[in-house]
């Protein structure tokens, strides 16, 4: 598989994962040039580029979903970054549709485009399509493991995988799929677990943990996401899934008591919340393949030093969260949340 790529889109890079991704590539991969398509929904931020140079990028605001749009940008790209998605589970449940629309219906024109003009097609996934496991099970995700989505967003994105899949044997698109772990790090929407708990106590809001605290998340720094879908689009082989993972299960309950001391709260300074309906209780990746293989390994392996510099990046970027916390929190609040 030619690693030559001078041009790249990236869909949903205005977003978190993806404008950590673009950073990445900007920084790592001189000679690469970025086209983000992104639609700025609510998650998406035309500032989280800010800083990057204009002989490196360029914007462009659109939808996935509009074929000729891609018509139009597809044919000068070597290949498309797919990370553009719905991606909150507790938004899905409150409303499915757009999630169909965008993980769904938005991955099939992708496919399409990339279809039509050969070019080479990186999925960016869940590991959350895979289920879940329980909390005494010793088992990890393999690329093995069969699909059992419970939520409408982790169903959505088991579907788009499918689509991937077909495209490539049917068609021969040159695909691949990664299935990721929970990300954490600079520019996550304040609605996800870690920002949130963070920016309620920057708020003097109590934070919030649903449940019995217990559910075990698996997680990753975002820089290690990138540094794992680059090893995937250049090296990884057509029609292949890889796990990534950094070996970083912990349960909520910890990883809060972490950010309430970190940022001198007690122990017990939260609330005990409503629970998620269908509430994942486990995820864990094994992601020996893709280490294996493709000779990557994460450099974020130490999550307390991570979640110091997560805490500091929303302490020194207020301006960046603030004027949507108000709404979310209101949000959260009508689902007893
Ligand atoms: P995000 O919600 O922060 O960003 C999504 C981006 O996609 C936003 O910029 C948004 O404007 C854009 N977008 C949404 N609909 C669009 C459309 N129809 N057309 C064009 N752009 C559109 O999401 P994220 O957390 O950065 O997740 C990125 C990807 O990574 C998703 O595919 C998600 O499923 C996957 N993923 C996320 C995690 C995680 O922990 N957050 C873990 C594994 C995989
Ligand atoms: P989230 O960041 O929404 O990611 P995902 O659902 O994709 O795993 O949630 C991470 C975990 O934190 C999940 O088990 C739900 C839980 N959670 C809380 O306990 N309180 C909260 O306020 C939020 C948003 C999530």
């Amino acid at each position: 598989m030619s690693n030559a790529f001078n041009s790249i889109i990236v869909t949903g890079g205005a977003g978190f994962i993806g404008s950590n991704f673009v950073h990445w590539v900007v920084d790592n991969q001189p000679g690469v040039y970025v086209t983000v398509l992104d639609a700025l929904t609510y998650a998406g931020n035309r500032e989280n580029l800010n800083g990057i140079p204009e002989n490196r990028m360029t914007f462009v605001h659109g939808n996935i979903c509009d074929s000729e749009l891609l018509e139009q940008l597809v044919p000068e790209a070597d290949a498309i970054v797919h990370f553009a998605a719905e991606s909150h589970n507790d938004n899905s449940i409150a409303d499915p549709e757009p999630f169909i629309r965008t993980n769904v219906e938005g991955t099939y024109c992708l496919l399409e485009a990339a279809r039509k003009h050969s070019v080479r097609f990186h999925h960016i996934s869940t590991d959350e399509v895979y289920g879940d496991l329980a909390l005494d099970d010793p088992a990890r995700f393999t690329e093995d493991t069969p699909y059992h989505p419970s939520s409408p967003y982790s169903s959505t994105k088991a579907s788009s995988d499918m689509l991937v899949r077909a495209w490539h044997r049917t068609y021969g698109v040159n695909a691949t799929i990664s299935n990721c772990s929970n990300n954490y790090g600079p520019r996550q929407h304040i609605e996800k677990f870690i920002p949130r708990q963070i920016t309620n106590i920057l708020c003097d809001i109590r934070p919030k943990l649903y449940g019995d605290g217990l559910n075990v998340r698996d997680w990753i720094h975002t820089e290690d996401h990138s540094s794992a879908v680059w090893a995937i689009l250049t090296q990884g082989k057509a029609g292949e899934t890889y796990l990534i993972g950094a070996d970083g299960e912990k349960n909520n309950l910890e990883v809060l008591r972490s950010i309430l001391s970190r940022m001198g709260k007690q122990p017990d300074d939260f609330d005990w919340v409503r629970d998620r309906p269908g509430h994942d209780r486990r995820y864990a990746i094994d992601s020996s393949k893709l280490r294996r293989e493709l000779g990557w390994a994460p450099i974020h392996t130490n999550f307390d030093k991570g979640l110091d510099a997560t805490i500091d990046w929303y302490s020194n970027n207020r301006d960046w969260w603030v004027s949507a916390k108000e709404a979310v929190e209101a949000k959260y609040a009508k689902q007893g949340q």
